[in-house]
């Protein structure tokens, strides 16, 4: 039977180890060794990793790659990607390579305009609110400057806020709904710390309003935050190319290839079981970029998705279309990201991989993800309409079956041979290792 603890937190790391391997695992010992082995031997990188979370045990290691030869604006980049998914990178690098032989990808940036909303609910009139939010928004503003300085000086800050009823879904339900440019950064401290200074004012200004009842005085702030959903931040990237261009395969004409693409996307726009599968597929390459530059992938996703529903029915984040002879395929997404603050300046790998990206601003790596989005997209739907995913799929998925069944080098090494020409089926590697070891 498990006990809770109290205190864990205050317990050593060894402490912490001890006492998971002890009460959770069947062999304390070597889940010791499993947790100890992910250490960093550099203790001042394990320590700042360490500093990371609360009650950190152990690193959790994923593997970083890169996707070459992607020529974003007439700019060549060499994308480093986090993910454990064996064909992302390659599929990534496949599309990047394809598309630069033929143009390149083109970006827009749509949008730079970050949320924040103050929730609140007030019993009384609207009118004498809307009155008093007229009244009260240059001090709102104004008790910020503290917070915005800083922000204003590198051409952010607040805004606007505006007043919103929304009494017709909730009852005495209103917010403050602000908007923000946060230039480099994600923002969402900055974001968060107007938020609350918001609420503070506006609590303080309704009790002093001589207008207001007493009840309407007692105006009840719910929550302070920001919003993960960004329609107005958002990016475009487009690729485009004569159709007898698109000869990917012997086994389909460009043009069969441009109709069954079209179809495909199509396909995703009115059917959300297939929709959410695509956009997956758009998020494997958007989400390793956002790890490997030490944004936050929760953030990107929900917001992401969120914007796929827009509509009212949950759709294709990407586009195609023939026009003439012509392909055009493109993303529009909101990527709230940043380039500096957070783990930017803090973690080895993430500044790394920005200077490897050519120590992008904000906007550009906008652009980077969601191209890093579209050509996985490219590269995924690519397979389903001419030779099936699991072709390639199983052949990157080749090397974790030989690992997993602890196969040697010179094992490997012949049964990559035989595959090169053979369908990788789970069964199939398992018959050519035993027949090897037979
Ligand atoms: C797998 O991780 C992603 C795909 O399922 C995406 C898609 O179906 O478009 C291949």
């Amino acid at each position: 039977m498990k006990k809770p603890i109290a205190g864990f937190s205050k317990l050593s790391k060894s402490e912490k180890i001890e006492w998971i391997a002890a009460n959770y695992t069947q062999n304390p010992q070597e889940s010791k060794k499993i947790l100890e082995s992910y250490w960093n031997s550099d203790s001042r990188l394990q320590q700042l990793h360490d500093e990371f979370i609360e009650n950190t045990i152990s690193n959790f290691y994923m593997p970083m790659g890169i996707a070459p030869n992607f020529l974003i604006n007439d700019r060549l980049y060499a994308i480093p990607m986090a993910i454990e998914e064996s064909s992302v990178v390659a599929a990534a690098s496949k599309a990047a390579k394809f598309w630069e032989g033929r143009g390149g990808f083109r970006t827009t940036v749509l949008g730079t305009e970050k949320v924040g909303q103050v929730h609140f609910i007030y019993h009384g009139s609207t009118p004498k609110l809307l009155d008093f939010f007229k009244n009260i928004k240059p001090t709102l503003l104004s008790e910020a400057e503290h917070l915005t300085q800083s922000m204003q000086k590198r051409g952010g800050g607040i805004k606007d806020i505006v007043l919103k009823d929304k009494t017709g879904e909730l009852s005495n339900y209103y917010q403050l709904h602000c908007t923000f440019e946060t230039q480099d950064a994600m923002g969402a401290n900055f974001i968060n710390s107007c938020l609350e200074q918001f609420a503070e004012t506006l609590k303080k200004e309704a009790l002093a309003h001589p207008d207001f009842s007493e009840q309407e005085k007692q105006l009840e702030v719910v929550m302070s935050i920001l919003s993960n959903y960004v329609p107005n931040c958002l990016v475009k990237a487009e690729v485009r190319c004569p159709i007898d261009q698109l000869d990917l395969t012997q086994d389909i004409s460009p043009r069969d290839f441009a109709e069954k693409m079209v179809r495909a996307v199509e396909i995703a726009k009115v059917e959300p079981y297939r929709a959410v599968t695509h956009n997956k597929g758009i998020m494997n390459g958007i989400d390793a970029v956002v790890l490997a530059t030490g944004n936050d992938f929760r953030a990107i996703e929900a917001g992401a998705h969120a914007y796929a529903a827009k509509d009212g029915t949950y759709s294709s984040l990407t586009h195609a279309k023939i026009e003439g002879d012509l392909f055009s395929f493109w993303i529009e997404i909101p990527l709230a990201v940043g380039t500096v603050g957070g783990l930017t300046k803090l973690h080895p790998l993430v500044k790394l991989n920005l200077e490897i990206l050519q120590q992008p601003s904000a906007v550009e790596l906008m652009q980077i993800m969601a191209v890093a989005g579209l050509a996985q997209n490219f590269a995924a739907v690519s397979s389903l309409v001419t030779t099936g995913i699991q072709k390639g799929h199983m052949k990157m998925h080749l090397m974790n079956i030989l690992n997993q069944h602890n196969a040697t080098d010179k094992e490997k090494e012949a049964i990559l041979a035989h595959f090169k020409t053979h369908t990788v089926t789970h069964r199939g590697v398992l018959n050519s290792l035993e027949n090897l070891r037979k």
